[in-house]
């Protein structure tokens, strides 16, 4: 097994590891300590089944079932923990999978919720002929490059995660029906549970509210802690391939999709790892 850098801020990918067959303890070890390491991992060239893609998934910890929202139905894309992320349209015209198509702005999956997922792992099955790309951003790096002033005003502080899907948008809080929205209030900082390291934990895309500050100066610092995780030095962009099998530490990076061609097909197969509380 080899480990090969993709960028210097996050991202590598593994060589010389088939997923579609049993991995030895040594090769498992070897491969978690490089995702401690390079936060985003990309195996390429592989053939996943349901099957070998839990058992690839189960490398990095216990395996997420998804839980379903308050009043849906069981079935579906839920009680699972396979999600199917694609803009592919079933004959009756109801979609196959979810977050269907276009861009989708920097966010971590399921900050919104009281333990927020370890990690995300997409398989791709289908992609359009460009676009599409998903761009990671180091969130360690982001916390180091608070300016110290800043840094300090947030220590010990909250902000609320909250999400209704609208992928390109802020939401306007005084327009949200919170009993039906799920959110929740996350450390701005939070300690990394498996490797102790500092990060920012805000996004564009969920984080909506610095708890203790006024809305002018909530809107203020974000709009600068978003600027800080955007910034390109440290982000990956992940053009996909058929076949790639890619995880994401989803408490230390963020994750952004490109836009891509409305009419063509673009599919992925999704697991997540189960999560823990996220302390200061
Ligand atoms: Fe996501």
């Amino acid at each position: 097994m080899d480990v090969v850098k993709l960028h210097p801020a996050l991202g590598a990918e593994v060589r010389g590891v088939d997923l579609s067959k049993p991995v030895d303890a040594t090769t498992k070890a070897a491969i978690a300590q490089a995702f401690n390491d390079h936060i985003v991992l990309v195996f390429k060239d592989q053939t996943l089944d349901e099957t070998s893609q839990l058992a690839a998934g189960e490398i990095f910890g216990p395996v997420a079932i998804r839980r379903r929202p308050p009043g849906r139905q069981p079935g579906g894309d839920y009680d699972t923990p396979f999600m199917l992320v694609t803009n592919i349209v079933r004959p009756d015209g109801s979609s196959l999978g979810a977050f269907g198509d276009g861009e989708m702005w920097f966010h971590h999956d399921t900050s919104y919720y009281p333990e927020p997922h370890r990690a995300t792992l997409l398989y791709a099955m289908k992609l359009p002929t460009h676009g599409g790309n998903t761009c990671f951003s180091n969130m360690y790096m982001a916390y180091e490059n608070i300016p110290r002033p800043l840094r300090d005003r947030l220590e010990g502080r909250r902000v609320l995660q909250i999400h209704d899907y609208k992928r390109r948008e802020r939401l306007n809080l005084d327009e949200i029906d919170f009993a039906k929205t799920r959110h929740f209030e996350q450390p701005i900082i939070i300690t990394h549970p498996k490797t102790g390291r500092k990060a920012l934990y805000i996004s564009r895309l969920m984080s909506a509210r610095i708890e203790g500050f006024s809305k002018a100066e909530s809107e203020d610092a974000l709009e600068q802690l978003f600027e800080i995780a955007e910034n390109p030095a440290i982000v990956f962009e992940h053009e996909w391939s058929l076949g790639d099998m890619v995880i994401w530490d989803n408490w230390c990076s963020i994750h952004a999709r490109k836009d891509f061609p409305r009419d063509q097909e673009r599919l992925m197969r999704r697991l997540t790892i189960e999560g823990q509380a996220m302390s200061f």
